[in-house]
């Protein structure tokens, strides 16, 4: 290859071919950025964990934090906050996607959600960015019963949340970084893609939480409630009216039934079965997680 041909590649593709990148990673201190940030160092990659109060700064809602995140990264994780589907995520992903191009970080991968109509936006923007970019999209994850929000009641022995019996491939967030690392390696074939990722078994949020307390040894209860029920409860705790609204439209749609169904991605990405709840369920109780 001329020296010509090789800058032109350069310029086109991270500059990896499979070795190490400069990888900004959002969320970084989240269920799925702080696995994403781990993954990529172990694939031999330079992270930068970024976040509000991350190692680099970097805010959604405030555009001065992400030149200084992006410039000089090769590649970027892409967690929308509070939620890809979220109002306004099409124009801040689609503003921030094209100054990544610009300033020279090619490839781009968006985390989205299966069966969540809100999340086209952000998933256009990113396509239409002009990046090399690939779409995961991912199941309920496993550690929503173990981080975060709902963290707080299965210590307290009682889940509730507008599930009803609904089914669902609960998918480990382990997953979702391994696929996102090897997706973003320049020569993946991924570029361009969307890939749909779930655990590998139908679990409804009954059976989830059987399994959590079988584990743990205490009970804990599912108590199914409306998703107005629920919204109601979020905007006492303090969600803003307009989060807490989204909250509840999100829940009436994509807790509908239309996820009951496995996804390949993680077989097809990683050449492996994606990991079990139960697995996942028995490691968490072992760490103490779900201790009252
Ligand atoms: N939960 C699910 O089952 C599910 C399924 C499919 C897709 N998703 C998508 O997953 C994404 C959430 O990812 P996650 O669960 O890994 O995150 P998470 O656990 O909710 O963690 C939030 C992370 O984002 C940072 N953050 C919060 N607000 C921010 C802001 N305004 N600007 C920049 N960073 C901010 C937090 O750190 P700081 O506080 O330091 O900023 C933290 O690192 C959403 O886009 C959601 O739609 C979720």
């Amino acid at each position: 290859m001329t020296e010509n041909a090789l800058n032109t590649q350069q310029l086109n593709e991270p500059q990896s071919n499979g070795q190490s990148m400069t990888v900004l990673v959002t969320g970084a201190s989240g269920k799925t950025g702080r696995r994403v940030a781990e993954a990529a160092e172990a694939a031999g990659h330079t992270v930068r964990a970024a976040s509000r109060s991350g190692a680099v700064r970097f805010d959604w809602y405030d555009p001065t934090t992400w030149e200084d995140a992006l410039r000089g990264a090769d590649a970027a994780y892409l967690a929308y906050m509070p939620d890809v589907g979220a109002p306004g995520a099409g124009e801040a992903v689609g503003a921030l996607a094209r100054q990544a191009v610009a300033l020279g970080v090619r490839r781009l991968v968006l985390l989205s959600a299966r069966g969540e109509d809100q999340a086209e936006p952000a998933e256009r923007a990113v396509r239409e960015s002009g990046a090399r970019w690939t779409v995961v999209r991912a199941s309920w994850f496993a550690q929503n019963l173990s981080e975060g929000p709902l963290l707080e009641g299965m210590r307290a022995g009682e889940l509730v949340f507008p599930a009803g019996e609904v089914l669902e491939p609960f998918i480990d967030s382990r997953d979702i970084a391994d696929v996102v690392v090897e997706v973003l390696r320049p020569d993946s074939g991924y570029a361009g893609r969307v890939v749909e990722i779930s655990g590998p078994r139908l679990l409804s949020f009954r059976d989830a939480v059987a399994e959590v307390s079988a584990a743990t040894g205490r009970e804990i209860r599912y108590v199914p409630v409306s998703a107005r029920e629920y919204g109601g409860a979020l905007a006492g705790y303090g969600v803003p009216a307009e989060e807490a609204e989204f909250l509840i439209e999100l829940f009436e749609t994509n807790l509908d039934g239309r996820n009951a169904y496995l996804s390949e991605g993680v077989r097809e990405v990683l050449g492996r079965a994606p990991r079990d709840f139960a697995e996942f369920a028995r490691e968490q109780a072992e760490a103490g997680v779900w201790k009252a």
